[in-house]
């Protein structure tokens, strides 16, 4: 505890506090640090406001961690060694973190999301894509999970849909004390929020995603995973299999050879250039290596198909209600921040349903592949209503489960305009 101090030893540490104010004053480090002790006092400053204001302690150690290594690198092409002692010694360096290692953080959850850095073409590209990251920006707050929106491209190379790579492999190293990144495409609409993610049953792997063994292995298909969403634990494994991964994309200067390769080993992929086509050629190719430490999830919607859930949200809000209806300790009104204790009530009412499989429980993500929504250029086969009205309904479907805790309910699941208060003890 000696080695740790509540007294950053530079200015920058205090945008933690995230007062305007103070990040205002960044831009001038000079006068910053004689202002200070003077801001500090300031009674419009968070810390000295007392009522609405909470006051965020941070602690940073003065000890040399390997940020301090000129040659760590946040860059796929880089590599990074002994991640995980590194990790473990930030984290001693860390007490109030270190919980991480053992506690109840034991499964910190950094969320990783993004989209492409010019405005979508889709005139209501850009309305969608900040529906999509305030469902994402819901679910972590409710969830207590942290979230990271990128938007440009770390990597010269790497854009499309290659660009989600380069900043899962930097929120690793920004993150020491997240035990896990989730990345979820923009077109990925989490659908049920009080949903908490199984870790015990991936304990013994580093990489979680939806799809199915057989699909992969005996009809070598491209659609044999999806690479939409992804869940990796934060450790040397991960480093090396991001890394690998991305070496079969466009980084790779031989890149239009592996195409033809990968074409080669698939069974039904004509233009293979992709990061989804590329991991199932990795399994393949290399199963011994990383298969074991994979997890082929499909017990639930961890990328639930849009056009299978779309017509179906009604039904599953009926049946939630008529739980609640039978429940009173459901239906009491609650603050945001204990939510997810209801949620873990409602978990006996229901064991007797399932997600997906013709149950009706909420599914955990609805994604909308195929449907493009900042390009707009979706797949012929959906007509463009279909896209954006279900797209819309699964927003308003999860929306609803966050009004409930601010008073609220949408009107309608196509009516993202107008609500209604939501009558005390409903629906008795
Ligand atoms: C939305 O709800 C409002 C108020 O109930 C109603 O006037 C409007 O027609 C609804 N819009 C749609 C698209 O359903």
């Amino acid at each position: 505890m000696a080695k740790t101090t509540t007294i950053p030893t530079k200015p920058f540490l205090f945008l933690r506090d995230k007062s305007p104010f103070i990040a205002a004053a960044v831009a001038s480090l000079l006068i910053l640090s004689a202002l200070w002790s003077f801001i500090k006092q300031a009674p419009s400053s968070p810390t000295a406001t007392r009522g609405c204001a909470t006051t965020t302690t941070t602690t940073e150690s003065r000890d040399t961690t390997f940020y301090d290594d000129p040659s760590l690198s946040y860059s796929i092409g880089s590599p990074l060694k002994n991640w995980d002692e590194k990790r473990q010694q930030w984290l001693h360096h860390h007490p109030s973190f270190a919980a991480a290692a053992t506690g109840v953080l034991m499964n910190r959850v950094v969320v990783v999301t993004g989209s492409q850095p010019p405005p979508c073409e889709n005139p209501v590209g850009d309305l969608l894509l900040l529906r999509l990251f305030k469902n994402k920006v819901d679910y972590c707050r409710i969830q207590g999970h942290d979230i990271f929106y990128n938007n440009a491209f770390l990597h010269q190379e790497m854009t499309s849909v290659w660009a989600k790579l380069p900043p899962v492999r930097a929120a690793m190293v920004a993150h020491p004390e997240a035990e896990w990144v989730l990345w979820l495409d923009s077109d990925a609409v989490v659908t049920d929020m009080e949903f908490k993610l199984p870790f015990e049953k991936y304990g013994n792997h580093n990489f979680v995603v939806n799809g199915w063994e057989d699909m992969i292995y005996e009809k070598r298909s491209w659609l044999g995973l999806n690479t939409g969403i992804f869940l990796i634990r934060n450790c040397q494994w991960s480093i090396d299999f991001i890394e690998t991964w991305a070496s079969l994309g466009p980084a790779n200067p031989n890149h239009d050879e592996l195409k033809e390769i990968i074409r080669a080993t698939l069974t039904d992929k004509e233009f293979p250039g992709d990061e989804q086509s590329a991991l199932v050629y990795l399994m393949l190719k290399e199963k011994e290596k990383w298969g074991e430490k994979v997890f082929i999830e499909n017990g639930y919607s961890f990328s639930g198909y849009w056009v299978g859930i779309v017509d179906g949200f009604e039904r599953i809000e009926e049946r939630y209600r008529a739980v609640e209806a039978a429940a009173s300790g459901l239906r009491r009104r609650r603050g945001e921040a204990v939510s997810w204790w209801y949620g873990e009530m409602r978990e006996v009412y229901l064991k007797g349903t399932t997600d997906g499989s013709g149950g009706w429980r909420r599914p955990f993500i609805t994604h909308f592949t195929g449907c493009q929504p900042c390009s707009g250029h979706h797949d012929p086969s959906y007509g463009r209503e279909s896209c954006w009205n279900g797209m819309e309904r699964a927003l308003n479907f999860a929306d609803n489960q966050v009004l409930r805790n601010y008073g609220f309910v949408h009107d309608g699941l196509g009516n993202s305009s107008f609500v209604s208060p939501l009558q005390f003890d409903s629906p008795a």
